[in-house]
């Protein structure tokens, strides 16, 4: 019987505390500063399984049980998978079955946990040894934040020099069990497909706004600071430098002509509740990727508040992360999305005992 070519990976989504917002190579996905995140845990992670056979006759990629058809959609898996191909040496068609509990496309960071799943399930259903580094490029050529989620704790995504972006990937900063009381709230104010891609959206702020070059001169030193209050375990030095460096990058957005805005009036009125929170020392930090839902950096004991904010702005929806680890490959039958004979399983997520539930 011949090998069966395939692998289940597991990845969390991270988000970014300095944000990465503009590439100076489009194809190669190389951008245009330095940026680092947290990742966070299971909760929000994306299950994948990739299958090479001789027996597929195309490429078939399925995410959250519906198969993606159009380039658009298809822009970030096919050239990731290609490499992976190319690297391998080989010319079997694939079938990518993915869930993702994340909203899919709604600005929650989804698409990093996703393309790096991916990155890990192919080269492991390949037999590819890769060193970290070379597994953060691969997800770097997928989407550019999914480098950083193959890292559980803090990561930072150097910029890089070289032309090629074999420099350009993340690195640690700590590993997950460097701050226990550090948490992520992740609001979900709209889980809905956003209306401005993140690709399209960082295009244009390049190419269009004014106030883009001033914050590629400020960002090195913010780099440095933030990594320094990551180690130090400076919670609201953290905090501030997070909240200015997303009020940063969505001011270049609104810069931008036409104008983009991702923030919605449940946004805003998180910023100015935190604020209000934050008056007598600084107890949680805001940040929001291209998409108007919340992020909020805090600790343990200041958890409760933050929820209460979230509600009172008719948020919902919400979960509590701890610091998350970095992806892991799933060895037992049962938790592949595809059966050796290459049909996909029939799977869904119960929200009651929130979890994958897998027919088998
Ligand atoms: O990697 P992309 O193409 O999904 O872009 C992500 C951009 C932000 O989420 C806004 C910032 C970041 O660094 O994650």
């Amino acid at each position: 019987m011949p090998k069966i070519l395939r692998a289940t990976a597991e990845a969390n989504p991270n988000i970014a505390i300095i944000k990465y917002w503009g590439k100076r190579d489009e194809k190669l996905i190389l951008p245009m500063q330095g940026s680092n995140s947290v990742t966070l845990d299971e909760q929000l992670k994306t299950r994948t399984t990739v299958m090479f056979s001789d027996k597929f006759r195309q490429d078939e990629i399925w995410i959250n049980n519906k198969q993606l058809t159009t380039p658009e959609e298809l822009e970030k898996v096919m050239p990731q998978l290609n490499i992976i191909r190319e690297m391998a040496k080989i010319r079997l068609k694939a079938k990518v079955v993915s869930y993702s509990v994340t909203p899919v496309a709604g600005g929650l960071a989804g698409s990093a946990a996703g393309l790096a799943a991916v990155a890990y399930a192919a080269t492991n259903a390949l037999g590819m040894n890769l060193s970290i580094s070379e597994l953060s490029v691969l997800c770097r050529l997928g989407s550019g934040s999914a480098c950083r989620s193959v890292y559980g704790g803090f990561a930072e995504w150097k910029r890089g020099e070289k032309a090629d972006g074999s420099d350009s990937f993340a690195v640690q900063i700590a590993d997950e069990k460097h701050w226990p009381d550090f948490r992520i709230v992740v609001g979900v104010a709209e889980s809905g497909e956003k209306k401005v891609k993140s690709r399209a959206g960082m295009k244009h702020t390049v190419a269009n706004s004014i106030l883009y070059s001033k914050r590629l001169e400020y960002l090195p030193k913010v780099l440095k600071e933030s990594k320094d209050a990551i180690l130090k375990k400076d919670a609201s030095r953290l905090f501030e430098i997070a909240m200015r460096d997303s009020n940063d990058m969505h001011a270049t957005m609104h810069d931008t002509w036409p104008p983009i805005m991702y923030l919605n009036d449940a946004s805003k009125e998180v910023i100015y509740a935190i604020h209000e929170l934050n008056q007598n020392g600084i107890k949680a930090g805001y940040s929001f990727d291209a998409g108007p839902n919340p992020t909020i950096f805090t600790l343990d004991k200041h958890v409760a508040e933050v929820k209460k904010i979230l509600e009172n702005a008719g948020i919902k929806k919400m979960f509590v992360s701890n610091v998350g680890s970095g992806p892991k490959i799933l060895k037992d039958e049962i938790e592949h999305l595809i059966d050796e004979n290459g049909n996909i399983r029939k799977h869904s997520f119960d929200e009651k005992k929130n979890m994958l539930v897998i027919e088998y």
